[in-house]
């Protein structure tokens, strides 16, 4: 599959000015410009596939929806290249937008005071969307996306679940092969969530969209993509598979044994007692060693067992250790 995306060493970096406070603050913002450099984005590489749903993934201020300004061409990077299907996103910008699809979340690319059903029509006179294929695809997306309800309703009175579902419909009505969403499911509860999951998921594989979704939200990372981008600080921290990242990064596996008898000493190979409580004990152990059933069946060769667990290291826990690692690696 070829790159639909090419991102080398990207930067964006912000000169923000200090402002002084207090009541001579004015006045002596007039005299001193103490700025200092923000590196919102900071030496990015990456490409995607034709066909992939990306997670990019962070904290609040990471840098998520700087790298898809620039990767939707409403801002110029500092240094670096971006090629997207074959375009510099910024330069000849009206041809562009024209063959993606782009959602930021915190904002609508509607018509405030008109009904969505008048917005969407004017996309197809910007977009020159031949007849039959709007139709197709408002038919469609109406359907999956449950628009019909508020098709009348002006922008400015939907909630924002129903403002969100209007605005990926507005983005896919010209047929991209690209999708960028910043933050879809930013301020929705969870049957929200999980209705916009279920659409982006459906129109990357039934119509092969490539899509690259930001969230600071972990669960649509873990429902939706298999591929995960972790930025920090404007540094990307891991780019893989999301089950890639809990074997490199998770740490152990645990296995919870409750014995019929209070054993006065057990001995396990291939892992580490770490905890025991009575007839109750946790064993870590790592899959590069040894497996859950290999620790298992060595166990009950001994004892006796009532009930066993395994538990696997959870995706929070991990990236949390991704950042905090980061953090001690880099104090600033
Ligand atoms: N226009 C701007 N001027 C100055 N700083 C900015 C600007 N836009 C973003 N930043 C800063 O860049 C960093 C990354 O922001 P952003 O990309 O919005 O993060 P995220 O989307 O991951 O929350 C933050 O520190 C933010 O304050
Ligand atoms: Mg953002």
């Amino acid at each position: 599959m070829p790159a639909i995306i090419t991102v080398e060493d990207l930067n964006k970096h912000f000169k923000v000015y200090k402002h002084h406070r207090g009541i001579l603050g004015p006045l002596r913002n007039l005299f001193s410009r103490a700025s200092s450099l923000v590196r919102a984005v900071d030496g990015i590489t990456f490409e995607i596939k034709s066909g992939e749903l990306v997670g990019y993934l962070g904290p609040n201020g990471a840098g998520k929806s700087t790298t898809l300004k620039m990767l939707t061409g409403l801002l110029v990077p500092t240094s670096g290249k971006i090629i997207v299907q074959d375009q510099i996103p910024w330069k000849n910008r009206t041809n562009y937008v024209a063959e993606i699809g782009a959602v930021f979340g915190q904002r609508t690319t509607l018509w405030w005071d008109l009904p969505v059903i008048e917005s969407l029509d004017l996309l197809q006179h910007i977009y020159k969307i031949p007849d039959d294929r709007f139709q197709q695809n408002l038919n469609e997306f109406r359907e999956l996306l449950e628009l019909d309800t508020f098709l009348n309703t002006p922008v400015r009175a939907l909630s924002l679940g129903q403002r969100m579902r209007a605005d990926i419909c507005a983005a896919l009505l010209h047929d991209p092969k690209l999708l960028f969403l910043d933050e879809p499911t930013i301020g929705l509860d969870v049957v929200a969530k999980e209705r916009i999951r279920q659409f982006i998921q459906h129109i990357n594989e039934e119509r092969g969209i490539t899509v690259l979704l930001t969230t600071h939200d972990l669960s649509d990372v873990e429902k939706l993509c298999k591929r995960v981008m972790i930025i920090d600080h404007g540094k990307l921290l891991y780019d893989g598979k999301l089950h890639l990242l809990q074997e490199d990064f998770g740490g152990k596996r645990q296995l919870i044994v409750d014995f019929m008898e209070n054993y006065e000493s057990v001995s396990v190979e291939g892992g580490t007692i770490t905890e025991r409580d009575g007839t109750r004990m946790t064993i870590h152990f790592s899959s590069q060693e040894i497996t859950a059933s290999e620790l298992i069946n060595q166990l009950s060769a001994h004892y006796r067992i009532r009930d066993l667990e395994v538990r696997e290291p959870d995706i929070e826990t991990t990236i949390r250790r991704i950042y905090e690692d980061r953090l001690l690696e880099q104090p600033e």
